[in-house]
């Protein structure tokens, strides 16, 4: 009887199973026969009430049953999992030809950018670059620019005192006094590098970037300070850029001034901009020009202060004179770019730095 049974129920397998069309399927057929509660368990609760002297021949039988349908599940699951296989595959292509999902690629920052093309304008006059600390005494970043004790701009409000006699240098002319000191003429440096005041506000930050240019040789004049800036800025803002000098005051220049550049955005400015005739200038107001520097003819204090004796005509007849010059870095960035708040500079928002 039970015999029967179990014959039964395995052929019921075995066809179940080799109908079986997917995984899912021929798990339900495992559990439906092989579970806890599935038939042949069910079949095999039974095996009580058969007679003892039977009852090896029909165990034997009951494990011969299951070892079939075991492996009939075996190579089923093994046919069915390959076949699966085959079907992604052919479904599921993969397209070399797709473009890549493009790599995020870092920028150089806007100052970064300016640094590099001043120094490498400046670099083809022969302007060789030097730095110097950011941490500066208080000698070398105003005495010895001629910058007197009482000068406002030694105003607690204005400098950062690190110590008594130390400051974070509040320009680059700092490095001058450095330079005329160390090396005799001829001078032709350019200094890049981080300057720092007490002043934030949507034009100031507490610390910005400067290049400094000093020149200095044989018969040096303001003319050649005036060719030396024009082809600065026409290489910087445009070949149509005309530059302007106004009359100014810095302690280390004598004659001081401040030099300004043509706007290079409307028709305003001399330069051959792109923009209107028309309308404001949202660059220069309308003015025309740009603020962008100050220089001049380095003060001759500065020559005696580095112990240099460049007053007296030397064996050629010429003088020994220099000149002297100085930018912001930000501010010809910003111009440029037209970036309307400085703060956007120091935010780091890859946003705005991933435009440049
Ligand atoms: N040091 C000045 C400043 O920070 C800029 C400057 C003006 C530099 C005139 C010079 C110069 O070398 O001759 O505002």
């Amino acid at each position: 009887m039970l015999r029967n049974k179990l014959d039964a129920l395995s052929a019921q397998a075995l066809s179940e199973i080799s109908q079986a069309s997917t995984s899912e399927a021929l798990e339900l057929v495992r559990i439906s026969y092989l579970g806890k509660k599935g038939s042949l368990s069910e079949v095999l609760k039974g095996l009580g009430e058969v007679p003892a002297a039977e009852r090896p021949a029909i165990g034997a039988l009951a494990n011969e049953s299951k070892r079939k349908i075991e492996s009939a599940l075996e190579n089923q699951k093994s046919l069915l999992e390959e076949k699966e296989l085959s079907q992604k595959l052919s479904k599921e292509k993969i397209d070399p030809t797709l473009p890549a999902r493009s790599l995020h690629r870092g920028s150089l920052h806007p100052v970064t950018q300016v640094t590099r093309k001043l120094l490498q304008v400046f670099g083809r006059l022969g302007f060789e670059v030097t730095t110097g600390p950011e941490v500066e005494t208080e000698f070398l970043n105003f005495e010895a620019v001629n910058i007197p004790k009482d000068h406002p701009a030694r105003d607690m409000q204005d400098t950062f005192f690190m110590g008594p006699g130390v400051v974070l240098r509040t320009h680059t002319s700092a490095v001058q006094m450095r330079v005329l000191r160390s090396q005799s003429w001829p001078v032709r440096i350019l200094c890049p590098g981080a300057v720092y005041r007490c002043d934030q506000d949507a034009t100031h930050l507490p610390m910005f970037h400067q290049v400094e240019g000093l020149w200095v040789d044989q018969g040096v004049k303001m003319s050649d300070l005036k060719g030396t800036l024009e082809f600065f800025a026409k290489e910087v803002f445009g070949p149509g850029t005309k530059i302007r000098l106004r009359p100014s005051y810095f302690p280390f220049v004598e004659p001081g001034a401040e030099v300004d550049v043509s706007c290079f955005q409307c028709a305003n400015g001399t330069s051959s901009g792109s923009g209107k005739k028309t309308g404001s200038c949202r660059i220069c107001k309308d003015t025309g020009w740009l603020e962008i520097l100050g220089a001049g003819m380095v003060h001759p204090r500065l020559f005696e202060l580095a112990g240099k004796n460049y007053e007296l005509p030397n064996s050629l007849g010429k003088k020994v004179t220099g000149f002297a010059f100085g930018m912001g870095v930000e501010r010809i960035a910003m111009l440029l770019h037209q970036i309307p708040d400085l703060r956007l500079m120091t935010a780091g928002d890859t946003r705005f730095l991933g435009q440049f």
